[in-house]
């Protein structure tokens, strides 16, 4: 529904930013409810916050994670095998990728973020740590359709995809982007993916609502963005970050909220907002294992092992593709 608080532009007057940026922020903020997706977080700015934010003592996905690929590497990489290409979705820093290098043999490491400066500091470091790997940071949005070098498919691939960042997609996005990893890792391939797990309110929260504010300073950095790359004005000021649990869809939400009434410009177009009124910036699912197993089936992928750490806070899930047109796929085993 469109918002009658929105004036249409006069010129598109914006260069050197990603036209995808534009068209996302226009049409979020033309809407009723007012929305931008989360994958703009992350300029250089906005990626270097949330490495700020997987150190807080609140925000416990990122420890976990590594505790458990730590402590079960060896289980792992007789599933992963050796010698296949490494495809990393969504890399940003990299820092779970070495247990991995360390433990299993890849012929070849692709390490795919949209945040592309971020992207090659990370990995030139890696490369530095891991020098007989081939690696390629490759600067590109892992949500659309991607053709990966033909090595991938000549040797299987092996696709990891921590962080719970599938967390971040509605469930039919989910299963969607589940289903885009199998096309391009193509039919021999396995997943390692990483997923934050349902729990108390009372861990969540503040996970998301720190009281150091690193968390609000990422959700504001995005109107920073904004107002840099797209022309802008917006007040920063003017916004607050709200964390919200939305308990019927099992999400985490986080807003920005008018703390009064404000208008402002984006790329020659008018926005007013009433006090109180937010912009929904991002959501974050948690599931239980048997809902990742059904979202991972969903998506052509068969569960092949899952562990969790010792709280039951969060788990890695490894996935063999389900052959395309085989019994399997629609078995219920
Ligand atoms: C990247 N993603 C999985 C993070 C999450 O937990 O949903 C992003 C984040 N947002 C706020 N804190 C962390």
């Amino acid at each position: 529904m469109r918002n009658p608080s929105f004036s249409a532009p006069i010129v598109a007057p914006v260069a050197n930013s990603y036209p995808g940026l534009l068209r996302d922020v226009l049409s979020g903020m033309g809407s009723l409810h007012k929305a931008i997706p989360p994958r703009w977080f992350y300029d250089q700015k906005g990626s270097k916050l949330f490495e700020d934010i997987t150190r807080l003592p609140q925000y416990y996905p990122t420890r976990c994670e590594r505790t458990i690929l730590s402590t079960y590497i060896r289980e792992i990489a007789l599933l992963l095998g050796h010698n296949r290409v490494l495809v990393e979705f969504g890399a940003g820093s990299a820092t779970k990728t070495s247990v991995l290098l360390g433990h299993v043999l890849f012929s070849e490491y692709i390490a795919i973020d949209i945040s592309g400066e971020f992207l090659r500091e990370s990995i030139a470091s890696l490369q530095a740590q891991f020098p007989h790997i081939p690696m390629r940071p490759v600067e590109a949005d892992f949500l659309r359709p991607m053709e990966l070098p033909h090595t991938v498919l000549q040797r299987g691939g092996v696709g990891f995809f921590p962080g719970s960042t599938l967390g971040n997609l509605s469930e039919a996005a989910a299963v969607n982007l589940l289903r885009t990893f199998g096309d391009a890792l193509g039919p021999d391939s396995t997943l390692l993916l990483g997923i934050d797990l349902l729990k108390d309110e009372a861990i969540l929260l503040p996970a998301y609502d720190d009281p150091q504010g690193v968390t609000a300073r990422f959700n504001l950095n995005l109107l920073h963005r904004i107002n840099r790359e797209l022309v802008g004005d917006i007040p920063v000021s003017a916004f607050k970050h709200e964390v919200r649990w939305n308990e019927g869809l099992s999400r985490i939400e986080m807003h920005l909220r008018a703390r009064y009434d404000v208008q402002f410009r984006v790329a020659d177009c008018s926005f007013s907002m009433r006090e109180g009124e937010t912009i929904h910036t991002e959501n974050s699912y948690k599931y239980t294992v048997r809902d990742v197993r059904l979202l991972l089936r969903a998506g052509g992928w068969n569960t092949t092992g899952f562990w969790t750490d010792p709280d039951g806070y969060f788990a890695v899930l490894s996935a063999q593709r389900v052959p395309i047109g085989s019994d399997q796929e629609y078995s219920a085993d």
